[in-house]
């Protein structure tokens, strides 16, 4: 029996847990050709979530436009992602693809073809010398004329971690020419992001170019009936039983968190028989053991500051970082060093304050759990 739980990239067709409204709200959103910003913590859903709703859009007849901004290098880099995006969606369609040819002046696609008979495609300047923010302005004035030129349909562009152009050193120029040319398009454009501090910065300060030109959309975490009704019927898919406790005891285990819920299901389906409390604990150690990479590798990213200071919060979260006793008791600096390290982890989504209890906690509980593993040894 094939695993019925995901631990890639869930498929835009597979089952999807709730969401229901988001769903419904975005899509209406999008159909006002209104600009969303989407975010939440990493892996809460929300790139599955727009695949779904951009494959909504598309049924109805919508040019889907999306581009992913992770790792983006140069401000180059930026406008040929947006350029292959625009060609990504319209090669297999004859009069979008002409349309696109025509407005994308700055970049020409290149197909590729593969043995197994598919194509790659990527993307080659074609102006020759422009480069930098004006390469960027051209590439979204040409997207501007694509719009234009497909006035009938709904277009609908999709930014994956806008935040990311935040890290190029011309940020501020990037933010500019942007919404110079969003401004004018008659589209709907989401910007997706997971690093909430920053790409927040970019719409809610007031001297920033996007300052309030989209709506702020927080996505939540699964809610706990939805996940467990989930978990439930994906076993039963599977052919086999998990009691609603069980399936509780699965979600709340990785405090209903959307994609380790998923990946804890599969290695629970992976271990196979009924699902128990010992399954859930040994597939945990799997999940934990499949993410030590991530987990040593945002660590070593960490000066030893930050490090400690994250381990202190992993520990014990609490609501006064900076009380002495606190700091005495985790060891962990001065005062100005500790706000200094607090301030980059924010930003760096790796802690946040609870807006409800005032204390500060990680963002990911799975990592939480990983570095108290990295203290507490079991006594068997
Ligand atoms: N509503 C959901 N139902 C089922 N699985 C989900 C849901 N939301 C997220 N997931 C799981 O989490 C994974 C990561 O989601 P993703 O959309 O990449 O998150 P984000 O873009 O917020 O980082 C998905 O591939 C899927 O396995
Ligand atoms: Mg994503």
């Amino acid at each position: 029996m094939a695993n019925p739980f995901y631990l890639q990239e869930i498929p835009v067709d597979a089952l999807f847990c709730n969401r229901i409204e988001e769903l419904k709200e975005l899509q209406s959103y999008a159909e006002a050709r209104a600009n969303v910003v989407i975010f939440s913590p990493r892996r809460y859903g929300k790139t599955s979530l727009v695949k779904r709703i951009q494959k909504n859009l598309s049924q109805k007849g919508a040019v889907t436009i999306f581009a992913d901004f992770f790792g983006v290098a140069s401000v180059d880099d930026v406008a040929a992602r947006l350029a292959k995006a625009v060609f990504a969606v319209t090669h297999k369609n004859a009069p979008l693809w002409k349309k696109a040819l025509r407005a994308i002046k700055s970049f020409r696609p290149v197909l590729k073809p593969e043995i197994d008979g598919t194509f790659t495609l990527s993307v080659e300047p074609s102006s020759i010398g422009t480069t930098g923010v004006n390469l960027l302005d051209e590439t979204m004035g040409s997207l501007g004329e694509f719009i234009g030129s497909n006035r009938n349909l709904l277009v609908h562009i999709a930014l994956d971690e806008f935040q990311e152009i935040v890290v190029l050193k011309e940020a501020l120029k990037i933010e500019a020419v942007m919404r110079t040319n969003i401004q004018q398009h008659r589209a709907s454009y989401f910007f997706i992001g997971s690093r909430r501090r920053v790409l927040l910065g970019i719409f809610n300060e007031q001297q920033r170019p996007f300052f309030q030109s989209a709506v702020n959309y927080p996505l939540k975490s699964l809610p706990a009936d939805e996940l467990e009704k989930f978990i439930i019927e994906q076993f039963r898919s599977g052919k086999i039983k998990c009691s609603p406790e069980t399936a509780r005891r699965l979600a709340s285990v990785v405090k209903y968190h959307p994609y380790y819920s998923q990946k804890l299901g599969f290695f629970v389906f992976e271990i196979g028989g009924r699902v128990t409390e010992d399954s859930i604990d040994r597939a945990l150690g799997k999940l934990l053991l499949s993410e030590k990479a991530v987990f040593e590798a945002t660590t070593q990213g960490l000066t030893s500051q930050q490090r400690l200071l994250l381990h202190a919060i992993a520990m014990e979260p609490a609501k006064k970082i900076l009380a002495s006793s606190y700091i005495r008791k985790h060891g962990i600096g001065s005062i100005g060093g500790i706000q200094h390290a607090l301030r980059l982890l924010e930003e760096l989504d790796l802690v946040e304050k609870d807006g409800q209890t005032g204390c500060w906690n990680l963002v990911d509980p799975l990592f939480a759990v990983w570095l108290r593993s990295q203290t507490e040894e079991k006594i068997i």
